[in-house]
């Protein structure tokens, strides 16, 4: 629910900004408050006349318009707000956040507020993968702009690949996520999530079944409960938690990186299954076949990044939660592993092909502490996810 919160929704220019009136809907909805503002080019894709009505509100379009600066300065108008959402956040708009431009109403807005800021981009994909883009979302990410999408699909000029906006229902999660107010608020929670890719030659890799299930929905239960979460993740099949900074990796070793560029945090919980292997000299050309034989692959050892964590000795976050993934010996094991890596706690899970747990929807876990171990019984992956982030509020409040 949105109720009584206020949403300055900013609409820049591009097609999916269609999509913006339905947003519009969906937020009022749930109870919010939209004040929108209309870039002159998104006056080009939907008319102030549609907005105003969806929105019940004003619409505010030019900077330099004496009677809204008589109403409300724009100053004011950004600062009024829960939370600024830019949706369609066009390449250009995102450049202009990067940099500090104040040349328009919108960038003026932008740059005035501290108010947390949503963005949902959309443009080509071309545009999206130009380095100068990537520049300027890593710049705005290191500003604290929390983005939603884009996502893959067709897209309206005919190509294909990520560039389209998220849906509305994705965005106004993402909104509900930012703007929960729980006991994890203001928390910083940085979670492993998916399997990892260990490339054998630029064609081949070693992955495992992880679906990226259980990490998705600790995710989203802990943004629901307030907490700031960081989401290090290796190619799942789920999609990404809503409202959380994504940080999408490949290997073990670039987990490694993200997870240590993500630190500090307040908790940190693994749940990727990591390759314990990596093939050492991955070929960069396409491995052959040969009549002198099979190819032997030599591996290297990964590094064990909830290890490295659990066990630093300055900076480590006051609650380390590992996972652990067994066949057999379940508890003997996890408690072991616990031990040996130095985390607080560890959730264990009896992956067994019969179980259908990895990438299935269910869990049954235990949960080894300090105090003893704790029999969870089988259920959603949603609603271990709900428990978990509840104790680990109750643990660290
Ligand atoms: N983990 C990690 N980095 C690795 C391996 C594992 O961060 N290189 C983390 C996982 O995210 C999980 C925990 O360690 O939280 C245990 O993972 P698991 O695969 O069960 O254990 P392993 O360390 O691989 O031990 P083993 O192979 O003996 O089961």
């Amino acid at each position: 629910m949105l109720r009584g919160k206020r949403i300055l929704l900013i609409i820049g220019g591009g097609i999916a900004a269609f999509k913006s009136l339905d947003l519009i809907r969906r937020l009022r909805e749930r109870g919010a408050d939209v004040t929108p503002v209309l870039t002159k080019a998104g006056t080009e894709f939907v008319t102030p006349l549609s907005v105003a009505a969806l929105s019940g509100s004003k619409v505010y379009t030019d900077l330099f318009d004496l009677t809204d600066e008589a109403e409300m300065g724009h100053i004011q108008l950004s600062r009024s707000a829960d939370l600024i959402v830019v949706a369609p956040a066009t390449a250009d708009l995102m450049a202009k956040m990067a940099q500090g431009f104040a040349n328009d109403l919108a960038s003026t807005l932008l740059l005035a507020t501290d108010t947390p800021v949503l963005v949902a981009p959309a443009m080509n994909v071309r545009m999206w993968q130009h380095a100068a883009t990537q520049r300027n979302i890593a710049t705005l990410k290191d500003d604290g702009v929390v983005f939603v999408g884009p996502n893959d699909g067709d897209m309206a000029c005919g190509e294909f690949g990520p560039g389209r906006m998220s849906e509305p229902l994705g965005i106004v999660a993402a909104v509900e996520a930012k703007l929960a107010d729980g006991p994890l608020k203001g928390k910083r929670v940085l979670i492993t999530s998916g399997p990892t890719h260990e490339p054998i030659d630029p064609v081949r890799y070693i992955a495992n079944r992880s679906s990226g299930a259980q990490g998705t929905s600790l995710g989203n239960a802990l943004a629901a409960l307030g907490a700031d979460v960081v989401f290090v993740t290796g190619p799942a099949d789920v999609a990404p938690p809503s409202g959380v900074e994504v940080i999408a990796v490949q290997t073990a070793q670039q987990m490694l990186e993200a997870v240590q560029a993500a630190l500090p945090s307040d908790v940190a919980i693994f749940a990727a299954a990591v390759a314990d292997w990596r093939v050492e000299g991955a070929s960069d050309r396409k491995l052959k076949k040969s009549k002198d034989g099979l190819p032997t692959l030599s591996f290297a050892e990964n590094p064990d990044i909830l290890a490295h964590v659990a066990q630093l000795k300055k900076g480590r976050p006051s609650l380390v939660v590992g996972f652990a993934a067994e066949t057999n010996d379940v508890e003997a094991n996890a408690t072991a592993k616990r031990k040996r890596k130095g985390c607080d706690w560890i959730v264990a899970n009896d992956v067994s092909p019969e179980t259908g747990i990895m990438g299935g929807s269910e869990n049954a876990v235990s949960i080894i502490s300090d105090a003893g171990v704790e029999e969870w019984p089988r259920m959603s992956k949603d609603n271990v996810a709900r428990k978990l982030a509840q104790r680990i509020a109750e643990a660290i409040a």
